[in-house]
């Protein structure tokens, strides 16, 4: 694995709206790869490059996002300059006391930490009680009129963490959904022969709405759309079996539903074949709750043929997200051997 691109890629700040730092990333890991990069105005990166079959050809869509969940500031406190935020993005509260923080401002990226109270002073009932966003603030290190000087109302914030290999997995902030833009990028450059004109697109603002995806495929108007994103494994303590969704090391999962697309069978049926055919380790995915930009692929237009192709990840919107390297792997496989077949498959029901 490339882990040095993928180290990049998770380690680098873009919360929805505020993509830019990711995009440099994948229009500098791409260059070379494609016929053509471009960003639109909601700054999706859509990167082209044409198939060699003849005309009519096949139009692909492949979409990862680059958003990660983060905040903006609400509220500068005149007298201490501790300061409030605004989650985008689905947050658990549990999971954000005690982090580090980077809040970026025109003048500048300032590291703090979200403070809480120490448990030493902390009452009975506060003890037993979540903490919610509200509680939430944070410190910058520096005098009230310092922080005036160096934030405003609006800035970003995302969270700080270093990635980290620890025994078979791979551990950061935001491989939700850096690894999926990993595996595109990675699965492109593994690509050799394709028929379809392929179309990879890194998305802004999923975790707000599917945003970018929406307007980035009604430009595209593919006649197939796959998602590549993460998907929740609850293979851990405290889960029962039958709701474990994947499992970590299991191989690349090929959705089915989740709350936002049902995955087109066709597509789903293909997707097997190609990982039974090549070997590549694979499991089946049925999501309860959460969607992917596959509910937009499939929805623009007058419709597409749309996919989803998850990476098993524990720990979801938290710092420690972990995923299985061989997944990763297995999901770079699977998304380049389609490539190679895509045009070869009927798709309408
Ligand atoms: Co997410
Ligand atoms: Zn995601």
């Amino acid at each position: 694995m490339q882990m040095e691109l993928l180290q990049r890629l998770a380690e680098a700040p873009g919360i929805p709206g505020r993509e830019e730092k990711v995009s440099e990333i994948v229009k500098e890991a791409l260059e070379g790869h494609v016929d053509e990069i471009r960003t639109d105005v909601l700054g999706n990166v859509i990167a082209q490059k044409s198939g060699g079959g003849d005309a009519p050809r096949v139009k692909v869509m492949i979409a990862a996002h680059m958003d990660e969940i983060g905040f903006f500031i609400t509220h500068i406190d005149e007298k201490t300059g501790f300061l409030r935020i605004d989650p985008v993005g689905g947050f658990d509260p549990r999971v954000l006391i005690a982090q580090r923080v980077v809040v970026h401002s025109d003048s500048g990226d300032y590291v703090g930490v979200m403070g809480t109270k120490p448990v030493h002073v902390l009452k009975e009932e506060e003890k037993k009680k979540a903490p919610e966003i509200e509680d939430i603030f944070i410190d910058l290190g520096i005098s009230a009129d310092a922080v005036k000087e160096k934030v405003r109302v609006g800035d970003s914030v995302t969270l700080k963490q270093d990635l980290v290999e620890f025994g078979e997995l791979v551990s950061c902030k935001a491989l939700d959904d850096r690894v999926g833009i990993y595996v595109m990028i990675e699965a492109l450059r593994k690509v050799r022969g394709h028929e379809a004109d392929i179309y990879l697109v890194a998305t802004t603002q999923e975790e707000v709405g599917i945003r970018g995806a929406r307007v980035s495929s009604f430009g595209i108007a593919p006649d197939i759309g796959i998602a590549v994103d993460v998907t929740v494994a609850c293979d851990i303590p405290g889960v029962e079996e039958p709701r474990r969704v994947t499992r970590l090391g299991e191989g690349v999962a090929i959705k089915v539903k989740d709350s936002l697309s049902i995955s087109n069978p066709h597509l789903v049926r293909k997707l097997k074949e190609i990982a039974e055919e090549k070997g590549i380790k694979y499991q089946m995915e049925v999501l309860p709750r959460g969607g992917t930009d596959a509910g937009a692929l499939q929805l623009t237009r007058e419709g597409a043929a749309a996919a989803t192709i998850s990476i098993p990840t524990r720990y979801i919107h938290s710092v420690v997200e972990s995923a299985h390297k061989k997944d990763i792997e297995a999901a770079i496989d699977l998304l380049a051997g389609f490539l190679e077949v895509a045009h070869q498959g009927k798709y309408t029901l």
